[in-house]
């Protein structure tokens, strides 16, 4: 019923999600078709609570509502302006929203496990993790999934170099959990040795048979890559000093990678990837977010479909 962890979907779903989502996107350029998901779900709500500030996860999923003819209820900061600034609970605030007949609430948090938390007193609305602390952020992992399915024609027998900050990324934690689930990935996990990857990430993959290795060796990781996923140092996780970026891919990179491959990065980007590489074909990551609006509605509507309760 809950959506936490990227590794809780299998692959029939996934493909199933991938194929919804470029209906949906066929759907959309027509006006009449734009009309006909209008009221697809009509009547049906969604609830939007981030503590954490957010551009992509929240727009893309109140939009993703919208098109559906769903009533979107959201919260401006939840940290600040709702009850949690006067103590209240994670978990009274979701027992409080499961009475206002929300069929499904997207959730971020700064706590890792917190939507495993709400979903464990959720009765009757769908929690949808949308980043928790270090923890995961599953959606994000669907769209980069998908990203991949689209500019490279495939997700298994890839190359995927990973960097920067692989301590502190939740998008790359989930990102690593829908890799492991195909047949012959390799990994190249990239990072000044701060910011490793956890011990965690890396027995999953011994437990999986995943092939990886890491390095801080940035121009050999671009060569063999098919896929360039690359994110931003996570300095809202840090306690004290914030280290500065030194593994920042610029124009100059561009000769060094492979003709197909595909730059990613599930932003907002900062100063590991250089302006001057946005005009290259390879760059996907704006693509990357335009993805998250289709694969939201997709996973919308799987999650309201299985919910007969409500139809
Ligand atoms: N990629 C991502 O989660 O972006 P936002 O923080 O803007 O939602």
């Amino acid at each position: 019923m809950h959506v936490l962890s990227a590794d809780q979907f299998d692959q029939t779903q996934l493909e199933s999600y991938f194929a919804q989502a470029d209906t949906l996107r066929i759907q959309l350029t027509d006006l009449g078709m734009r009309s006909k998901l209008a009221s697809r779900y009509k009547g049906r709500n969604l609830c939007s609570l981030f503590y954490e500030p957010s551009t992509r996860t929240r727009i893309s999923f109140e939009t993703a509502a919208v098109k559906f003819g769903m009533g979107v209820v959201s919260t401006e900061n939840a940290e600040a302006f709702s009850s949690a600034a006067k103590g209240e609970t994670l978990e009274d605030t979701i027992r409080v929203l499961n009475e206002y007949d929300f069929d499904i609430i997207v959730l971020r948090h700064h706590e890792t496990g917190a939507a495993a938390r709400a979903a464990a007193v959720s009765e009757k609305a769908t929690i949808i993790n949308a980043g928790d602390g270090r923890g995961q952020h599953p959606t994000q992992a669907l769209l980069d999934l998908y990203t991949i399915h689209r500019e490279v024609g495939r997700v298994d027998k890839i190359t995927v170099a990973l960097g920067t900050d692989l301590l502190h990324s939740r998008t790359i934690r989930s990102l690593i959990y829908l890799l492991s689930s195909y047949a012959d990935n390799h990994l190249i996990l990239v990072s000044p040795k701060e910011l490793k990857i956890s011990t965690d990430v890396k027995a999953y993959l011994k437990k999986r048979k995943v092939s990886y290795e890491e390095t801080a060796d940035l121009e050999v990781a671009l060569k063999k890559a098919d896929v360039v996923y690359w994110n931003r140092i996570q300095k809202e996780r840090f306690k004290g000093d914030i280290p500065s970026q030194t593994f920042i891919i610029t124009k100059e990179h561009l000769h060094l990678l492979k003709p197909q491959a595909s730059i990613m990065n599930p932003l907002p980007r900062i100063d590991e990837i250089t302006v001057d590489v946005d005009e290259d074909p390879r760059a996907a990551y704006f693509r990357q977010a335009g993805n998250g609006l289709y694969i939201r509605m997709a996973l919308i509507s799987a999650i309201l479909d299985a919910r007969p309760d409500y139809a």
